[in-house]
């Protein structure tokens, strides 16, 4: 978007300038609009579960933003003349499925006639104009906390090697295909002073979107969450492009001597990631009773530092 003039307006509070996960434009002195869109390319065979997960990814970047997602608007590439019409139909019920599970009300959509399927929503969301939480905004010693497991991008690098039986594509399509709400339920009952959804640019690329040069971040190695599968399919070369795009572009603001698996995982790109949160280190005991009343996964994976500002320790 460089070089383009973008129109101003004194109600956009989160524009695009912030690398945000969804823009935000006040409405009143209570109500503010959230709005996302996102479609991709299916990431599973089963068109019914890739509807689910084109869903949930989509609804994440609401979650991420403290909003209450409220209504969506289904896109859809398809074309009838080279793909079966039920294809279609499975990847739509899908969709509504989430939707659905989100409480969100589906009010209609677009379809556009493309030999490359694509699936996604654009969704709106509300929030209070007050407490909208940026990706920004982590402060020295809050706690970095992640909600779903690493590797996804290894996994199904994985599953189109046909290396994944059916049940374990089954378990690793459910993890994709989970709302962040509950996730951010938790996150907002707490002292949240940043968060942000793992997605394309892996965990360090996100962190980095929250750190900025503003503070540090010291990971717990042993604490970060991956599939289990996924440093034996790493190991074999079954490593997704963007993953060493991703290492490429964000290693200069890493610190570490690490070479083995742990260099892999948290450069790999997530399809429907989990939230990373920073929260008050006070509301740590708070965070995690909340958490196993709603039943959300959770994992405490580092620490924010004051120094070395702008850098992700891996040790
Ligand atoms: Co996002
Ligand atoms: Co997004």
């Amino acid at each position: 978007m460089r070089g383009i003039d973008i129109p101003a307006d004194e109600n956009v509070l989160v524009g695009i300038e912030g690398f945000e996960d969804a823009g935000v434009y006040k409405i009143t002195d209570d109500i503010a609009l959230v709005q996302t869109v996102d479609f991709f390319t299916p990431v599973v065979d089963d068109p019914y579960w890739f509807g689910q997960i084109a869903a949930a990814n989509a609804l994440s970047d609401i979650y991420a933003m403290g909003a209450q997602p409220k209504t969506a608007l289904n896109l859809v590439c398809f074309s009838p003349k080279k793909f079966d019409i039920s294809i279609l139909k499975e990847i739509i019920r899908g969709g509504a499925d989430k939707i659905r599970e989100a409480g969100v009300s589906l009010l209609g959509g677009h379809s556009v006639d493309d030999e490359e399927i694509k699936y996604g929503l654009s969704v709106t969301g509300i929030v209070h104009p007050d407490k909208v939480i940026l990706n920004e905004g982590a402060k020295p010693s809050d706690i970095l906390i992640l909600t779903k497991p690493l590797g996804t991008g290894i996994m199904n690098t994985a599953i189109k090697g046909r290396l994944l039986d059916k049940d374990r594509a089954l378990g690793l399509a459910k993890v994709m295909a989970a709302l962040n709400r509950r996730a951010a339920e938790a996150m907002l009952s707490v002292n949240v002073h940043a968060c942000t959804d793992v997605t394309g640019f892996g965990l360090a690329g996100h962190l980095k979107e929250m750190i900025k040069d503003a503070v540090g971040v010291e990971l717990f190695t042993d604490k970060l969450p991956y599939f289990e599968e996924a440093a034996g399919f790493a190991a074999s070369g079954f490593v997704p492009g963007g993953l060493y795009r991703n290492r490429d572009f964000y290693k200069e603001h890493v610190v570490t001597s690490r070479t083995d698996f742990f260099f892999d995982i948290i450069f790999d790109p997530q399809t429907s990631g989990g939230l990373l949160m920073a929260i008050d280190p006070g509301d740590r005991k708070k965070f995690e009773e909340t958490a196993v009343h709603l039943g959300v996964e959770y994992y405490i994976i580092g620490t924010f530092l004051e120094e070395p500002k702008g850098k992700i320790i891996l040790e």
